[in-house]
């Protein structure tokens, strides 16, 4: 046990950075003017939208008011759905007037208008929009969905709500796409005449992302590696043999914890600000938090000599403030859970760790009093009935 688990906690650390830079990479734009189209047509105008792998590309004709546009999915597979919409009375999906294209059963291309009316039914089932759609075509070249369409513009405006989405498909129509990420963040708008882009696309991805850093950051640091640390220090010490290496062992992982911990609380009360939820159970435990942690690290620095009469006092107080945290950790990552809605697989695979800890826990408990007991059999004349003498040294009771 004490062999196989300071090596699980390097590789689950290293995934996690690894699943950071993943995240970060992920948005990087393409080159968006090169891009050559089918039949000779040819864009003035494109803009790489913030997320999801999208372009568009338009030429804007103001005599007649429409617009002959060309939206590029790009990292598509068969199996994906792809859809770019303006939104003319709202924002996001309800109310969308929608363009639409996937790969049908026989590899038939499949491109058409859909207006959603209830994004809790939506189906994106073909329907005419409010506006004009003169002409819609679509093609599925290496790993991109291209949906070919001339719009007639509603209204008089030329800036309009935008909206863009990929999602599975199940047999021969689009299914429900992902909540969460880039799928939620890819609203914003578009002017025909003048080519810019707004919308908090780009900011809502940051965001994401930071949130997904400070998930990352916490759940190893408070979640992972500190419970660890105590592990360490509660069924390590027992054994003779393991003296000192259990404090040193104990104190790098809770130090490191600690900073790791205070960067990730750090991000965290920078993400309440931006977002408003400056009040929230989450916040407010995760401050708690790291006042319990920092008065540890101090407490570490003005511990009595193991001999000193008051140590015993001193440990109650430590003891009592680490499982405090351990516990107010917990509930606080799944309050965090909450509030970010990850895949599911963050919250299962955090849910393993706890259960496995716990296990580990238990049979190192009955092992310890197994052991203690043992021991105290071979020397009867012990006075000792804890496994862990008030001055905090191991196999004192021997
Ligand atoms: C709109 O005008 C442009 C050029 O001014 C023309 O090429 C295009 O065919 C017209 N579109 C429609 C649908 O009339």
């Amino acid at each position: 046990m004490e062999d196989t688990k300071p090596k699980s906690t390097p590789i689950r650390f290293l995934s996690s950075l690894l699943m950071i830079s993943l995240l970060i990479s992920s948005s990087s734009a393409q080159n968006c003017q090169s891009t050559t189209f089918s039949g000779n047509r040819i864009y003035s105008t494109c803009t790489a939208l913030p997320v999801l792998n999208s372009f568009l590309h338009w030429n804007y004709h103001q005599s007649n008011r429409t617009v002959d546009l060309a939206y590029r999915h790009t990292g598509v597979s068969s199996t994906n759905w792809v859809a770019w919409a303006l939104n003319i009375n709202g924002v996001g999906m309800a109310g969308a007037q929608a363009l639409v294209a996937f790969q049908g059963t026989g590899g038939n291309m499949q491109a058409y208008t859909s207006s959603v009316i209830d994004t809790r039914i939506s189906t994106l089932s073909p329907g005419n929009l409010s506006f004009n759609v003169p002409s819609i075509s679509a093609e599925f070249v290496s790993s991109e969905i291209i949906i070919y369409a001339t719009l007639q513009l509603p209204g008089d405006g030329t800036s309009f709500n935008q909206v863009w989405q990929i999602g599975p498909l199940s047999g021969n129509n689009p299914a429900a796409h992902n909540l969460a990420g880039a799928n939620v963040a890819s609203t914003g708008t578009v002017n025909f005449a003048d080519g810019s882009v707004t919308g908090d696309g780009g900011a809502a991805i940051t965001r994401q992302r930071n949130k997904n850093i400070h998930g990352v950051l916490n759940a190893i640091s408070w979640g992972v590696l500190m419970p660890f640390g105590a592990i360490v220090a509660r069924y390590l010490k027992v054994f003779k043999s393991s003296d000192p290496a259990w404090f040193y062992i104990h104190v790098a992982c809770q130090s490191s914890a600690y900073i790791i911990g205070v960067a990730g609380w750090g991000t965290g009360l920078k993400l309440g600000e931006e977002s408003g939820l400056d009040n929230t159970t989450h916040r407010n435990i995760g401050i708690t938090l790291f006042c319990l942690g920092t008065l540890q690290v101090f407490a570490l620095m003005l511990r009595p000599n193991k001999d000193n009469k008051y140590r015993m006092y001193w440990n109650f107080y430590h003891w009592g403030v680490g499982y405090a945290v351990i516990i107010l950790t917990i509930v606080n990552i799944f309050k965090g859970f909450e509030l970010l809605n990850p895949a599911k697989g963050w919250k299962h695979a955090y849910i393993g760790i706890i259960i496995s800890y716990g296990a580990i826990a238990v049979l190192l408990e009955c092992y310890t009093w197994y052991f203690v007991i043992k021991r105290k059999r071979q020397t009867p004349l012990s006075g000792d009935k804890y496994p862990y003498a008030g001055n905090g040294q191991p196999g004192q009771s021997v």
